[in-house]
């Protein structure tokens, strides 16, 4: 069934939450960048002032450790080196500790710490009376080297040299390095977290308006509902006031529209007696014959024109819903009256108490169009059929009108819309309902189409789609 003639289709298309276009993204991403950026600012930066002042406390430190080894030592006028107490701190006893002293004095054995267990120090640092440092090799790893030389009375120089392992410094600075990191890493994640529910609640606001105007579109409320933030609510309130005044001169207009077709009625019908009159004369035959059809063109606009203002005049009017269990039945006994040759069966599943968007007095006008259509052109039988069915972008009440007439070939489909259109010149009729049924279905954006039965060997399918909302973007 690819027959499908001009009509509606108004579904708005779903809009995903998160995508690059909306706004909560954008902040989110925003806010996640900036304290990803700040968090790793403060790393940075920490981690740099911790380890300069660990150094700088650490060599203060070496240095005092080697003073202390220069007064603490007594050189024997025999060359022997004694120490008149041990360091003051205690890590220069433990073994291959990484703390480490040596004293020497050239041409005899030197002096060292106890935890100097295998080894020397290198004493070339210590060459002369300041006190110098290096980076070297030392009995447990790379060493701070601390030394310096001084002069003994009858025995020559003595160096006096302080090694440290490297690897404490560097431990010291990885240890607060790993607890900056746990600590950072939380700071991240509370942060993270304040701001996704700094942007849900910040933008929660505009949720309600998207709900609000949601309930607007389909007609459950005549205006912008709710209370809004202070940056929002003049907005909605100057929309509030729009839309009161767009749907006053819809409103307006349609009345203008629909009197207008009333008061020309009467002239008309007196201009088509006088052109009849005319038609008859002989004299005037053929100028009666012209007016008599622009006549009846101008009739047939008047009376859609008043057919529309009087089917659509509630479109869109808020909170008016239709269910199909009611409108339907009385239709189609209704229609079982007018059409007693034909008999009316109606196939409706349990989902059809559904609250559509549509005014009662609206559908039913669209359902008595086809239904009329279906009841005049039947053999015998016209079926209807309610349903309702999910697609991807939400669900749909689809109502079929099937007869077994002889139906329409898709070229007499294409135009069936149109003001006027009729192939039947042996049926009574004005050729206005199709057109009709077009413009209440644009009005609520309602999917109508005709199309021949697959299922028989003749007759028409009439299928009208009504978005559920709710379901529906
Ligand atoms: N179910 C149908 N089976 C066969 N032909 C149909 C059917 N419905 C419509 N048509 C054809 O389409 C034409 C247009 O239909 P439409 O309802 O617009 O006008 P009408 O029924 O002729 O007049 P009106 O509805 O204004 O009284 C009809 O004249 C008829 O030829
Ligand atoms: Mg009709």
């Amino acid at each position: 069934m690819s027959h499908s003639p001009a009509c509606t289709t108004a579904h708005t298309p779903r809009r995903g939450r998160w995508n690059w276009r909306s706004l909560r993204v954008r902040l989110l991403l925003a806010s996640l960048a900036w304290i990803a950026l700040g968090i790793a600012g403060i790393w940075y930066s920490a981690t740099r002032l911790f380890a300069k002042h660990v150094e700088q406390n650490y060599h203060d430190e070496l240095q005092v450790h080697v003073r202390e080894l220069g007064r603490l030592v007594r050189i024997e006028p025999d060359g022997t080196i004694r120490l008149d107490r041990p360091l003051s701190d205690p890590r220069f006893a433990v073994p291959d500790g990484g703390f480490y002293w040596q004293v020497s004095l050239d041409g005899y054995p030197p002096l060292r710490s106890a935890s100097l267990t295998h080894g020397e120090l290198d004493t070339s640092i210590a060459h002369d009376s300041s006190i110098h440092h290096h980076v070297e090799s030392g009995p447990t790893g790379p060493t701070i080297t601390y030394g310096f030389v001084r002069k003994a009375k009858g025995v020559g120089d003595v160096h006096y040299v302080i090694a440290t392992d490297e690897r404490i410094l560097d431990d010291i600075i990885a240890r607060f390095d790993h607890e900056l990191r746990l600590w950072l890493g939380l700071l991240a994640a509370l942060l993270g977290t304040t701001g996704v529910v700094y942007v849900a609640v910040g933008l929660r606001p505009l949720d309600r308006l998207g709900a609000a105007s949601a309930r607007l579109r389909e007609g459950s409320a005549a205006r912008l509902e709710g209370t809004y933030p202070t940056e929002i609510a003049p907005l909605v309130s100057d929309l509030n006031v729009f839309i009161e005044h767009s749907q006053g001169a819809v409103e307006r207009a349609r009345l203008e529209a629909g009197n207008l077709a009333h008061s020309l009625r009467t002239p008309l019908a007196v201009m088509t007696d006088e052109a009849e009159r005319l038609s008859h004369d002989p004299a005037t035959q053929a100028a009666g014959a012209t007016l008599l059809e622009q006549s009846r063109i101008m009739v047939q606009q008047i009376e859609y024109q008043l057919a529309r203002a009087r089917a659509t005049a509630s479109a869109r009017r808020p909170g008016t819903v239709s269910r199909i269990g009611k409108v339907l039945p009385p239709l189609v006994s209704a229609m079982q009256r007018l059409h007693r040759d034909t008999a009316f069966s109606v196939a409706m599943s349990e989902q059809t108490d559904l609250a559509l968007p549509v005014d009662p007095v609206d559908l039913s006008e669209l359902l008595a169009i086809l239904l009329d259509n279906a009841g005049k052109w039947a053999a015998r039988k016209v079926f209807v059929a309610v349903e309702q069915r999910g697609t991807a972008t939400g669900s749909l009440l689809v109502v079929r009108i099937l007869d077994d007439g002889p139906g329409l070939t898709p070229e007499q489909i294409a135009q069936a819309f149109e003001i006027g259109s009729r192939f039947d010149p042996a049926m009574a009729g004005s050729g206005l309902g199709l057109a009709i049924a077009r413009d209440i279905a644009g009005a609520y954006g309602l999917d109508l189409a005709l199309s021949p039965r697959s299922d028989a060997p003749s007759g028409l399918e009439a299928r009208v789609e009504i978005p559920v909302p709710g379901d529906t973007d």
